[in-house]
């Protein structure tokens, strides 16, 4: 089980910056990731169809005999993480959301605490929800902003395209007393940057890839998972291959990639 690989998965190709750091931060570990590019944007869809998706990508990932399942995509890891959770039984699984909201709520106060991430995120209010579970002084104020992820997947980021869309929608009233920003979205790590300057240090904007990534890591070592050898095998699958996709893999894995075609569906 040790050696066996993770498996990581995605609507489409921007779940690759939570497997860029997960290998940043467990270089020994062999990775096989499933990207659905056939349905994206599952920010899109129904909750019925995510969940759909999401459990035959689960099994299509047990099959592969993966000691650990980890829903990259923030619109999956809202509606889809505990019918996840029942089909992939013996192994674990990881979302997205759960190890950012326990870092922002390490220290329980009362924080106005904004997210921003795809309308299927946003309408399933589970950030709310959990973040008020652990600290019911916080306060949370949500907004789909649904244009950030084609923009950025288009390659419209650090220019006045990018600078325009990510102020009309950070101006937004909802938004308006927030102390924390929570990034909510496969994609927008390659925006970072942007939206942090936006704020100029009057709000903390935080990039989830990374305390996911860190958390995993901890869980595997906690769970005496890790791998024990040092020969990795990464294997990228995705649901409908394009050349555009592979262009853009490499964008959002920052290392040439190369995605074959499968079909768990
Ligand atoms: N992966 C999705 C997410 O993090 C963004 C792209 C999509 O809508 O499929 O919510």
């Amino acid at each position: 089980m040790k050696n066996s690989p993770i498996g990581i998965f995605d609507s489409g190709i921007g779940g690759l910056t939570v497997a860029h750091a997960l290998k940043e931060q467990m270089p020994n570990e062999s990775i096989i990731y499933f990207g659905d590019t056939k349905h994206l944007p599952y920010g899109e869809k129904s909750e019925e169809s995510i969940v759909n998706f999401s459990t035959k990508i689960s099994k299509f990932l047990v099959n592969q005999n993966c000691k650990a399942i980890v829903i990259a995509c923030n619109s999956a890891s809202s509606v889809a993480f505990d019918v996840v959770k029942k089909e992939a039984k013996n192994i674990s699984v990881f979302n997205v959301i759960d190890p950012v909201i326990k870092e922002v709520v390490k220290v329980c106060a009362d924080y106005n605490i904004g997210v921003i991430g795809t309308k299927a995120t946003i309408k399933s209010n589970v950030y709310e929800h959990k973040i008020i579970k652990l600290c019911n002084s916080s306060k949370v104020s949500s907004l789909a902003t649904p244009l950030l992820a084609p923009m950025i997947e288009e390659g419209f980021i650090n220019e006045d395209i990018s600078h325009t869309v990510i102020a009309n929608y950070l101006s937004n009233k909802k938004l308006a007393n927030i102390d924390h920003l929570i990034l909510a979205c496969t994609h927008y790590p390659l925006i970072h940057q942007e939206i942090k300057d936006y704020y100029n240090g009057k709000v903390t904007v935080i990039d989830s890839a990374n305390i996911v990534a860190k958390y995993i890591a901890k869980q595997l070592e906690e769970d005496d998972l890790l791998n024990t050898r040092e020969l990795t095998e990464h294997h990228f699958y995705v649901s409908n291959y394009t050349e555009s996709f592979e262009k853009s893999a490499r964008f959002f894995f920052q290392e040439e990639i190369q995605l074959k075609e499968i079909n768990p569906h």
